[in-house]
């Protein structure tokens, strides 16, 4: 029978948050986690650029994922993605191939939307998706503890409502001149994460979350986008003016974290700090690229990116 990729409808939804829960589900149970992803699924942040799709056989569901429409950069180029997050089939359909026939629509789709590569960070042996056309990037993380941080020195303060289009633009000129495969922090983007944020503060049961730390002064501005983890606090993204203004930032996340509670900082990806502090390589969601079309240049297996994570609870 044929095979046919379409977006879930909110029963089929339901049905694969059910399923991702044991793996991804981050401490919430089921049912905070299922209302979680479908109040994000549903949010006016999410139309358009953020989807779930499954591939279907007859009228039978078969596998799932999760597709963004991104922005990027590559060698100076700006390279339009999909990026592919929270891929499932039901335990009992695995093995038939249906993840890979999924991804590979998934891809030809977007590839006729006009993207040229496709990302993910992949929690499995990334043999899997080198098989469908997949690079490994150079993927690392560094863990730093509270002590190492500078203590603080004011000049800081939580990032506010309606500050959005600033934050971008101070995380877009921190990206200049790199070379790297970036994700742009636009706009879109920018608001998706907050969103994400927000309803999992709401099915965590905890208020507005603290999500950006902000530095500005005569010594130059910087900007951190936060979430706390489950026993870190995790830097998402950052960028700064000046050194100055970093080392503001390190005592500002040092006071974040005593505040909330976590002894160490996470930077993942770690290139924001970058020669800071030791770096190691992750073992689990390594980021992989695609190229979706002849011609597109993509980076090569292992090299460098400055990719954030896309998904991950
Ligand atoms: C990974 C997953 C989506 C594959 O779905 P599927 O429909 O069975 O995929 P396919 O039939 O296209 O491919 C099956 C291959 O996936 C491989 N695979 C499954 N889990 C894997 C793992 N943890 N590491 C490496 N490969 C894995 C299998 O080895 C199998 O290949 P084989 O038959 O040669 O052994 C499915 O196993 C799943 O939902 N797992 C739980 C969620 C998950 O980990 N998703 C990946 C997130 S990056």
């Amino acid at each position: 029978m044929k095979l046919a990729l379409r977006d879930l409808t909110a029963e089929e939804r339901a049905a694969y948050f059910q399923g991702v829960h044991p793996i991804w589900g981050g401490g919430l149970d089921e049912e905070r986690f299922v209302t979680f992803q479908r109040r994000l699924a549903d949010s006016t942040e999410a139309r358009d650029r953020y989807r779930l799709l499954g591939l279907f056989e007859g009228g039978g569901f078969l596998s799932a994922m999760k597709a963004y429409e991104l922005d990027g950069r590559f060698e100076g180029q700006p390279l339009r993605l999909i990026g592919i997050g929270a891929v499932y089939t039901p335990p009992h359909l695995r093995r038939r191939g249906s993840a890979a026939a999924m991804l590979s629509l998934a891809m030809n789709e977007y590839a006729q939307r006009g993207c040229g590569a496709a990302v993910l960070f992949s929690d499995i042996e990334t043999a899997y998706y080198e098989r469908l056309g997949f690079r490994a990037l150079d993927s690392r993380e560094c863990l730093i503890e509270l002590s190492a941080l500078p203590r603080p020195d004011g000049g800081h303060r939580a990032v506010g409502p309606g500050e959005e289009g600033e934050v971008s633009a101070l995380l877009a000129r921190g990206r200049d001149g790199t070379g790297q495969l970036t994700l742009s922090r636009d706009g879109w983007t920018l608001r998706l994460q907050l969103r994400r944020l927000r309803e999992l503060a709401r099915a965590r049961g905890v208020g507005e979350p603290e999500w950006g730390i902000r530095v500005e002064g005569r010594g130059g501005d910087a900007v951190a986008i936060v979430r706390l983890g489950r026993d870190t606090l995790d830097l998402l993204d950052a960028a700064w003016t000046s050194d100055s203004a970093r080392g503001k930032l390190l005592g500002a996340l040092r006071d974040c974290m005593a505040r909330s509670g976590r002894s160490r900082l996470r930077l993942w990806p770690s290139h924001q700090l970058r020669h800071l502090f030791a770096s190691q390589a992750r073992t689990s969601a390594v980021a992989m690229v695609a190229p979706l079309r002849d011609g597109i240049a993509v980076p090569e297996r292992d090299a460098k990116a400055e990719l954030a994570l896309l998904d991950h609870i």
